[in-house]
C-alpha cells in the first residue's frame, strides 16, 4: 500500500500554510488548558474539521455554493450505491444551505461542475473507508475505493461549508483514511426504553463525525427490550419494566431491522448485545424455566448488579440461547453478537468458563463472530472472539494483564476504558444525570488518553478500535442522554479515526467548540463543557 508522505499539519502551521495561499484569518494564540477558556479566534473550515484529517493541502480558490450546485453521482455504469450516497448527501445539505442540490447522473468525472462522487476502484491507498476530497473553483471531488469512503467524504464537506446558509468550500484537497477500524457507540436501551427513532436520531448524529458502530444493550435485568418469536414473553412482559418503576417498552423486529436498515445507509454496523449469563433477571420474570429452581422472580427496577444468573446446569437454558441469537442473527447483518459476560458475580468461575464456551458455540453456529466484555479474558475466548475492555485506573494488573495475554494471543480488543469513555459518567459534581463509580470525566478526560497506548503490553495492532459506552441507569431523556454523549462522544470519534500525531488536546477543543454551531443547529442538548472556548 502506498503511504501518504503529505504530514499532517498542526493547526498553527496549516494556519500559516493558508496564509500563503488564501486570504483567511487565523490566530496564533491557542489558548492554554490551565487558563479559562476563552472566545477562539475564527479557525479556518479545514481548521475546524473533526475529527482531525490525516492531511489537508490548501490550494487555490475554492468552490462557491449557489443555486446552480448539483450533485454528480456518476456516468453509465456507476452503480446504484453511489447514487444513493449522493441522494442523502444532497439530502444532508440541502436544510443547512437552503439550496435545492438536485442529483443528477452523468459526469462523476472531472467534467461538469458541482459536487462528483466517484468510486475509484484503483484508489488502494484510501483503503476500506478513507477518501480523497479536492475542491477547485468548479466544483467538488469526492473520490473513494467504496461507497463508505463516500459516504464519510460527505461528512467532511457537509463541515466545510457554514452549520447554516450557504458558502465557498475552501480550495485544496483532504486526503484521509481511519485510525481504527471500529469506532462505536453503545446504547443501552435495557435501563431505560428508548424508541428506535431516538437510535436513529444518534445514528445520524454518529455518522457524520465518521463513527460506524452501533452497539444496542438489549436485554439486562431491568427489560428485555427485542421481540423473540420463540419467547415471545421476553418483549411482552419482561419488556413491561425499567429504572424506576416506568412503563418500559420493546422494539419489534419490523422497528430492529429499520433501525439496522437506516444504520447501513449511514455506513453502521448495528451489534446487538443480549448479555449473559448475568444481568438476565427480565428474561427470567418472563419464564421462571430460566432459574435453577424454576421460580420466576419479580421484575426489577432497581440499580443493583451481580444478583441474576441463567442456570448453567440446565439444558433448557441453552435452548433458550439458541433460539434467542438464532433469531437475533437472523436480524442481524453484520458480523458480531455480542453475548456480554461482564458482572457475572452470581456465577461461580467454573460454571462462567462452561457457559460462556457453549455461548460462544451458539454464536459461532448461527454464524456469527463473539463480541464479550474483557472478563471473557479469565475464562476461554473462542478463536477470534472480540473483546471490549471496560476497566479504569483503578483496575487490577492481573485483570489487565489477562486482558494483555488474549489481545497478544490474537483477540482484538474495543477499548472502552470506564474513566475515559463512558458517557454515562458525570462531567463533575454538579451534572444532575450520570454516576461516578470510574470517576468524574470531564472532557478533557474523556480525549487525552491513547488508546494505541493504553493497555500495558498490548500492541496498537490489537486494538480493533474504540466505543463509548452510554448505560442509561440515570438517563430516560433524549435531553439528558445527548447532555451525557456530547461533547464527548466527538472526542471519542476523533480519537478513534484521527492520526495519533493529530490528537492534542488545545487543538481539538477549538475544533469542538467550532462544532457548537453544528449541534445547535441540529438542535443537539450537549453539555457546554468549561474547558471549551464555545462561541
Ligand atoms: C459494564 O459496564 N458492566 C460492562
Amino acid at each position: 500500500m502506498r503511504v501518504l508522505r503529505v504530514p499532517r499539519r498542526t493547526p498553527g502551521a496549516l494556519c500559516a500554510l493558508l496564509l500563503l495561499t488564501a486570504p483567511v484569518s487565523c490566530t496564533a494564540a491557542r489558548g492554554d488548558d490551565a487558563k479559562p477558556a476563552a472566545a477562539s479566534a475564527p479557525l479556518s473550515p479545514f481548521e475546524r474539521l473533526l475529527p482531525a484529517p490525516a492531511s489537508v493541502v490548501p490550494e487555490g480558490l475554492g468552490y462557491a455554493f449557489g443555486a446552480g450546485t448539483v450533485v454528480r453521482t456518476g456516468g453509465p455504469g456507476a452503480p446504484e450505491e453511489v447514487r444513493r450516497v449522493g441522494e442523502l448527501l444532497a439530502e444532508q445539505l440541502r436544510g443547512p444551505t437552503g439550496l435545492p442540490l438536485p442529483v443528477v447522473d452523468g459526469e462523476g468525472g472531472e467534467g461538469g461542475d458541482g459536487v462528483r462522487l466517484r468510486l475509484d476502484g484503483g484508489a488502494g491507498e484510501l483503503g476500506e473507508e478513507g477518501y480523497r476530497l479536492r475542491t477547485t473553483p468548479t466544483g467538488v471531488t469526492l473520490t473513494a475505493r467504496t461507497p463508505a469512503g463516500l459516504f464519510h467524504a460527505g461528512q467532511t464537506l457537509r463541515q466545510l461549508l457554514p452549520a447554516r446558509g450557504t458558502g465557498t468550500v475552501p480550495g485544496g484537497t483532504v486526503t484521509d483514511t481511519p485510525r481504527f477500524a471500529y469506532r462505536g457507540a453503545m446504547i443501552d436501551v435495557a435501563r431505560h426504553h428508548f424508541p428506535v427513532e431516538q437510535a436513529k436520531r444518534y445514528v445520524d448524529q454518529l455518522s457524520q463525525y465518521k463513527m460506524n458502530t452501533l452497539h444496542v444493550h438489549l436485554t439486562d435485568d431491568q427489560g428485555w427490550r427485542i421481540a423473540v418469536d420463540s419467547w415471545p414473553r421476553l418483549a411482552e412482559y419482561g419488556g413491561g419494566s425499567e429504572v424506576g418503576g416506568g412503563p418500559g417498552g420493546s422494539w419489534s423486529k419490523d422497528e430492529y431491522r429499520d433501525l439496522v436498515g437506516y444504520a447501513a445507509d449511514r455506513y453502521v454496523t448495528v451489534v446487538p448485545e443480549i448479555d449473559m449469563p448475568g444481568h438476565v433477571n427480565a428474561a427470567q420474570a418472563s419464564y421462571g424455566e430460566l432459574t435453577c429452581d424454576g421460580r420466576a422472580p419479580e421484575r426489577y427496577t432497581g440499580v443493583k448488579v451481580g444478583f441474576s444468573s441463567l442456570c448453567v446446569g440446565k439444558e433448557r437454558t441453552y435452548e433458550f440461547i439458541d433460539d434467542v441469537l438464532g433469531e437475533l442473527a437472523a436480524l442481524t447483518p453484520g458480523p458480531y453478537l455480542h453475548i456480554g459476560g461482564d458482572e457475572a458475580h452470581s456465577t461461580p468461575a467454573a460454571d462462567y468458563a462452561a457457559f460462556m464456551d457453549r455461548a460462544q458455540a451458539v454464536v459461532a453456529r448461527h454464524g456469527k463472530k463473539v463480541m464479550a466484555w474483557h472478563q471473557l479474558a479469565s475464562a476461554r475466548p473462542a478463536p477470534g472472539a472480540v473483546l471490549q475492555y471496560w476497566g479504569h485506573d483503578r483496575t487490577s494488573a492481573a485483570e489487565k494483564a489477562a486482558v494483555a495475554t488474549a489481545a497478544r494471543a490474537g483477540h482484538p480488543l474495543v477499548l472502552s476504558p470506564a474513566d475515559h469513555a463512558y458517557l454515562d459518567m458525570k462531567y463533575d459534581k454538579q451534572t444532575k444525570p450520570g454516576l461516578a463509580w470510574a470517576g468524574y470525566v470531564p472532557a478533557p478526560r474523556a480525549y487525552s488518553w491513547n488508546p494505541g497506548t493504553y493497555l500495558p503490553g498490548v500492541p496498537e495492532s490489537a486494538v480493533l478500535g474504540v466505543e463509548a459506552p452510554l448505560w442509561t441507569e440515570t438517563v430516560s431523556t433524549r435531553s439528558d442522554w445527548e447532555l451525557m454523549a456530547f461533547p464527548r462522544l466527538l472526542s471519542l470519534a476523533e480519537l478513534a479515526w484521527s492520526p495519533a500525531a493529530a490528537l492534542d488536546w488545545t487543538a481539538h477543543r477549538l475544533r469542538l467548540a467550532a462544532q457548537g454551531p453544528r449541534l445547535d443547529a441540529q438542535d443537539i442538548a450537549y453539555y457546554r463543557a468549561p474547558e471549551v472556548p464555545w462561541p
